[in-house]
């Protein structure tokens, strides 16, 4: 017998309860119970919210039937009439305490928690292996984009060579604003605040935290390796000035705020996985540049596929619904029909990668002093270092003793770059090392 042959009232209702209702929950509620029918053809067997866990019962909750609402999640994710557990609460010790008794009871479990999957996926693989069950987490990178499932499922067959993506809408809008408007990041990041893209404490999204988390995950999947939070180097965007990106808008680039997963030879021979965010330039002829206001996009480079791009919406509640739904539907039909989705497989098991040994390329633009001998002398120091330069540009400025250098470096080793930068700082003739960008693409 097929799904399709089944009549979804033979089988037993797959029961789900839902551990946070804010915008997220809301969606998957409303959706799961106007749906319901559409869900049950899908998963070949009727779906049914058996509870709701929220934090303030007393608010009252559109279109919910206030019986399924409990303030006792604890009890709720492990109880017997629960076959998933959908979490959407966000934060990490909480959520992982709930999940894991979800997990260790029975029930498979689909989050959209980025950040505990990034901190915790280990011991969550771990419990849902013993356990038997599924955890899925789609929605945790980039909303509806199929990034997990593209890298779990569809290019399971083919050697991913590197992801880099831009995967945190906030800062996005923020860079882009400051790119076709010329405005300050103060001012941008307030306009962002403004149209409720930035959250009142930016800090997760503008340090680049949200997006390290969804680094860690990208990582982890592609390269069958464990790739946690901590071991993502992580760059926001709060010293990107209108002048950096004036300059860059010169050169005939943009900058963006990319998640970068690479797997790198290091200097000792041996292969190894590096994850890592920061601003990087990217020329405007790179697809990752045309990106805008706040979408999302990941650029995947694959031994036989190729390059492919995956674009969107990467937050906001009904595209990260719809991801938790997609994932709810696997997770449901594997109650009924049995089977497992692919789960997590780090057997290759690659060290992450010294930060200082990953090969990237530099943007610097410096001030200098403007006399004989100034450019021989930084070229020598530039081949001192092993680091070859591929531009040098030299503008002049209202001073006339001083002079603007824009160098762009080719590919050399990251601590090579960084001690060269740091020489530069010390030097008499540079009076100021107005910034350092890497470059990519
Ligand atoms: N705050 C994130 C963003 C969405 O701005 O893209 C959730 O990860």
């Amino acid at each position: 017998m097929t799904v399709t042959d089944l009549n979804p009232n033979d089988t037993k209702t797959v029961g789900v309860a839902i551990l946070g209702m804010g915008t997220v929950g809301t969606s998957v509620a409303q959706l799961l119970q106007e749906n319901a029918d559409e869900f049950a053809h899908r998963i070949g067997g009727p779906v049914e919210i058996k509870g709701i866990a929220v934090s303030d019962l007393s608010k009252t909750r559109e279109g919910i039937d206030s019986n399924l609402l409990t303030d006792d999640a604890r009890a709720l994710c492990t109880r017997d009439d629960v076959d998933v557990v959908v979490e959407v609460i966000g934060g990490i010790d909480y959520p992982r305490e709930l999940v894991l008794s979800a997990l260790k009871a029975g029930k498979s479990v689909v989050t959209a928690n980025k950040a505990l999957v990034a901190a915790h996926a280990d011991e969550l693989a771990e419990a849902a292996d013993e356990a038997g069950v599924d955890l899925y987490f789609e929605a945790a990178v980039a909303a509806a984009i199929p990034v997990v499932g593209m890298l779990r499922r569809s290019l399971a067959g083919d050697q991913i060579q590197r992801i880099s993506g831009i995967v945190n809408g906030t800062t996005n809008f923020i860079l882009d604003a400051m790119t076709s408007t010329g405005a300050s990041y103060e001012d941008a990041l307030a306009e962002a605040t403004r149209l409720g893209y930035a959250e009142a404490d930016p800090t997760a999204d503008v340090e680049g935290h949200d997006a390290a988390s969804k680094a860690a995950i990208m990582a982890s999947l592609g390269f069958h390796s464990r790739v946690k939070f901590d071991d993502v180097h992580c760059e926001g965007i709060t010293n990107i000035t209108a002048d950096d990106i004036a300059a860059a808008s010169k050169a005939g680039y943009t900058i963006k705020l990319l998640a970068i997963c690479e797997r790198i030879t290091d200097s000792e021979g041996k292969t190894a996985v590096s994850a890592r965010v920061h601003p990087t330039l990217i020329p405007n002829s790179h697809p990752l540049s045309s990106v805008s206001e706040s979408y999302n996009a990941i650029y995947v480079d694959a031994e036989a596929a190729g390059s492919l791009m995956f674009y969107g919406n990467g937050a906001g509640g009904a595209p990260t619904a719809s991801a938790v739904l997609g994932d709810l539907v696997g997770a449901a039909r594997n109650k009924v029909h049995g089977g497992l989705a692919p789960g997590e497989n780090t057997y290759a098991n690659y060290p992450v990668a010294d930060f200082g040994e990953v090969p990237t390329r530099y943007h610097i633009d410096m001030t200098v002093n403007d006399r004989t001998g100034v450019l021989a002398d930084l070229a020598a120091r530039f081949s001192a270092h092993g680091i070859s330069l591929r531009t040098v540009r030299q503008e002049e400025q209202e001073r006339h003793e001083n002079a603007r250098l824009i160098l762009v470096t080719h590919q050399a080793r990251e601590a090579d770059l960084q001690a060269i930068v740091d020489e530069l700082s010390g030097l008499d003739d540079v009076r100021e090392v107005n910034s350092v960008i890497r470059l990519d693409g």
